[in-house]
């Protein structure tokens, strides 16, 4: 996927802009507190109709607006197409050419993964970090994988309601049934996806940080087995043993909500490292793993955003990570405050954009 032009308006700082793109690396560079971030939350929107950073699509309007629209064209598998993306109140459409668009078929058309810098929370965070970045990196290589993430919540939260009203224990039996039924289905597509993933973890890894040690995922559940109907059979267990604690503390004590992955390099935890230029070289090999696996199966690249890279990386990992893009053939867009940070960069294929006062330059 390519942007070739990219427009907004009333987007947080930004001034209004529509502008040509003909370049893979675009580098969004200027002082501190400008735009560049918004600017690249705006890609973001875009391609994956979610916040970078701020919690709810409407922090995105301008502050005093209504509302505030991006929109690009793009191309995709030898096709082009008008993406814009509205954002009214709390409200958000998603429309292709001019047409509201069902979210599988906006999501035809766009992805994108970023790397931002709280993303090394991915690594030394808690396990929720890890479970959403399974969940979003499966979603990004298989959008089917949002309704199985939907449909657990909803047998997840229809759970903790019948804990809270104290049911009878015939109904907690049925209510595990289908808890147990659909968190055996997403753990099966989080395994899936970290098996899928993996190789291109570790070979991405080894070229980035060419550190010694291979890097290894494992994903960790009580749902085991080798089928969905095992996995369920084994959470279903686990509910029942877990019944009368769960009705003590009145929250779901068993299930998918509670999974990790674990990251380990040469066998140790990589929570346990402590070196910051190893956890960013990691969290750096899993995002770019996430493009391949993505691509593998869409057959089309995401686009590739990095936030702040300056302060991310050192030269040589700058550089590398430079190289794999360009083998990827992936967009990129990049922040920084010093475009001399970026001294790597395919001259003839790179465009530097200014950004003053949230006025694209
Ligand atoms: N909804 C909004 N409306 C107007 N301005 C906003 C909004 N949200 C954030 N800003 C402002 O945008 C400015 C630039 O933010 P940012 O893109 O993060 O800068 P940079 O990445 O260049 O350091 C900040 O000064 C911030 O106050
Ligand atoms: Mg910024």
């Amino acid at each position: 996927m390519r942007l070739t032009r990219l427009a907004a308006a009333r987007f947080r700082n930004l001034e209004p802009f529509d502008r040509k793109i003909g370049t893979s690396f675009v580098v969004l560079h200027g002082p501190n507190a400008q735009g560049k971030t918004n600017v690249l939350e705006a890609v973001y929107l875009l391609a994956t109709l979610k916040p970078l950073r701020a919690r709810r699509p409407r922090d995105l309007v301008r502050w005093g607006d209504e509302a505030a629209w991006v929109q690009a064209l793009v191309t995709s598998k030898g096709a082009e197409r008008k993406l814009r993306v509205v954002l009214e109140g709390s409200r958000r459409r998603a429309e292709v050419d001019g047409k509201t668009a069902s979210l599988d078929a906006y999501f035809e058309w766009a992805r994108a993964i970023a790397f931002v810098p709280s993303d090394t929370g991915i690594v030394t965070g808690e396990p929720a970090r890890r479970r959403n970045w399974v969940d979003r990196a499966a979603f990004t290589a298989h959008p089917a994988h949002l309704e199985a993430v939907k449909r657990y919540k909803r047998a997840l939260d229809q759970k903790a309601a019948a804990l809270r009203a104290n049911v009878a224990d015939a109904v907690l039996d049925a209510i595990d049934d289908g808890l147990a039924e659909s968190g055996a289905r997403l753990v099966e597509r989080r395994t899936a996806l970290v098996e899928e993933i993996s190789p291109h973890v570790r070979a991405i890894h080894t070229m980035l940080a060419a550190e010694r040690g291979a890097l290894a995922l494992h994903y960790r559940t009580q749902a085991v087995g080798d089928s969905v109907a095992a996995r369920s059979n084994a959470l279903r267990g686990r509910l029942a043993d877990a019944r009368k604690g769960e009705r003590q503390r009145r929250m779901v004590l068993v299930g998918p909500h509670l999974d990790d992955v674990e990251v380990a390099l040469e066998d140790r935890s990589a929570r346990a490292w402590g070196s910051q230029g190893q956890v960013r070289s990691v969290v750096l090999a899993l995002k770019l793993a996430e493009m391949v696996a993505a691509s593998r199966r869409g057959g089309d690249m995401p686009l590739f955003l990095v936030d702040d890279i300056g302060s991310e990386l050192d030269r040589d990992r700058k550089r590398r990570l430079v190289e794999v893009l360009r083998e990827l053939e992936a967009q990129v867009f990049l922040t920084t405050t010093d475009p001399e940070h970026l001294v790597d960069l395919p001259k003839g294929d790179t465009e530097f954009v200014r950004i003053e006062g949230g006025k694209l330059y």
